[in-house]
């Protein structure tokens, strides 16, 4: 574990050396979720149920941490996430909803000045998961935790 935030890091040792790694971010867009950006086993090592065990032990790292919905992509892995209980979803954008907050109150200087901050931005649009119009080729996969 490389840290107790998101995002961060995990490593799979075994009989110490780290034969596996996954990294997993938040989705500030989604409540209570969280991205798999890699899981990634050392090519000596596949095929032996390391992956399936690695990927459990970053679910269960997120669960203890209050996440709910775990989201990847992947382009030729679908077998692996499906074999660990993930499924097909809309891609889902991470970003989209960031907020930048301008004041448009007057701020004081030397308890006198008076600047005005220009107009406020527009609203930004309703963020939805479904009409993002996210152009991939990769598959994104879900997995209630
Ligand atoms: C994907 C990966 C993490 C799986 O690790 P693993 O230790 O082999 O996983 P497990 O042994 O738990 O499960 C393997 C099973 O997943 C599926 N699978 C794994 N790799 C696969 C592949 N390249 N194509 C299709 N199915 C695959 C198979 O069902 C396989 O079962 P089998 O080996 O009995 O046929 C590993 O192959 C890897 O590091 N790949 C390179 C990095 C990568 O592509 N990461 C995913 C990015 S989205």
């Amino acid at each position: 574990m490389s840290c107790d935030y998101f995002p961060t890091s995990l490593m799979l040792l075994y009989n110490d050396n780290l034969i596996g790694y996954c990294k997993i971010s938040c989705v500030p867009n989604l409540k209570d979720s969280c991205y798999i950006e890699s899981v990634v086993i050392d090519v000596g090592y596949r095929s032996q149920g390391f992956g399936s065990k690695l990927l459990k032990g970053a679910e269960y790292y997120m669960k203890l941490r209050g996440i709910k919905n775990v989201y990847l992509s992947t382009k030729g892995q679908e077998n692996f996430y499906e074999k660990n209980g993930y499924t097909i979803c809309e891609p889902i954008n991470m970003w989209d909803n960031r907020t930048t907050i301008i004041t448009t109150a007057p701020i004081l200087i030397n308890n006198q000045t008076q600047i005005f901050c220009g107009p406020p931005p527009p609203p930004m649009p309703e963020y939805s998961p479904t009409l993002s119009p996210i152009i991939t080729s990769k598959t994104y996969m879900t997995k209630r935790i």
